[in-house]
């Protein structure tokens, strides 16, 4: 998930001139990095230490999982602007795929294994459950951000690519409702108010910039 401008910009070198070399094998290893969550889940799932509950376990870990590269995209254009790093911007895409790819294998989890592929149950529940509603609203909502991530279709779409991704932040706050409601059942809102703060403040840091860029405009 990338800007036209990211594309634009030529491939060895930064805006600054400084070599770029370091990007293919860091995006190597963070791709490998990234695949943490799923190798845990295998392993564990190999040596029976999934718990009691593999199947809570397993859609509870890629739920959190999903949230975390959500908030790690979200963080990516705010660490290049504090940073000067404009290298960091080609990780975006990589991990906003990542926040997908856990979202599709939580959402698996629970479509196989909780409601073995029963539209009418699903949909049951999405009536019903509020934090089900808005974890799928939020999960249908990354399938065109998914689809639209290649270079092809950001040059196709150019500026409405850019006004499509800004279904981020709704994804994000989504997600958080989703997180929260779940867990306020539960009476355990420690984590929804450490991802809500976070959430909250790379949404902040977006709207002080917006805000910044159209009140700072020199007047005709
Ligand atoms: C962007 C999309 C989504 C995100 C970020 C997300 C995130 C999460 C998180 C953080 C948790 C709690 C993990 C924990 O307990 O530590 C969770 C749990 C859960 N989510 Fe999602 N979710 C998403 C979409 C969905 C969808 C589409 C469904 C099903 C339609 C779903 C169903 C569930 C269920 C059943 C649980 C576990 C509830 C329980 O253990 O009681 N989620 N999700």
């Amino acid at each position: 998930m990338q800007t036209v401008s990211d594309i634009k910009r030529p491939a060895s070198r930064s805006s600054s001139g400084a070599s770029m070399g370091w990007v293919a094998p860091a995006k190597v290893i963070v791709f490998i990095a990234a695949l943490y969550p799923l190798a845990r889940i295998v392993l564990l799932g190999v040596t029976n230490g999934l718990g009691a509950n593999p199947i809570e376990f397993i859609t509870r870990s890629t739920g959190l999982w999903t949230l975390v590269y959500l908030c790690i995209t979200l963080a990516i254009t705010p660490a290049r602007r504090l940073t000067g790093v404009n290298a960091l911007l080609r990780f975006r895409r990589m991990l906003g795929l990542y926040a997908f790819f856990f979202a599709a294998l939580h959402f698996t989890t629970y479509l196989w294994f909780d409601k073995w592929f029963s539209v009418t149950e699903i949909l049951k529940d999405i009536g019903k459950r509020p934090f089900i509603t808005v974890g799928f609203a939020a999960f249908l909502l990354l399938i065109p951000l998914a689809v639209t991530s290649p270079k092809a279709m950001v040059k196709k779409l150019g500026r409405r690519w850019q006004t499509l991704h800004k279904a981020i932040y709704l994804i994000a706050t989504l997600a958080i409702l989703h997180f929260w409601w779940m867990k306020a059942g539960k009476h355990d809102l420690i984590l929804p108010k450490i991802y809500g703060a976070i959430v909250v403040v790379l949404l902040g840091w977006r709207l002080l910039v917006w805000l910044k860029g159209r009140y700072a405009r020199p007047r005709a």
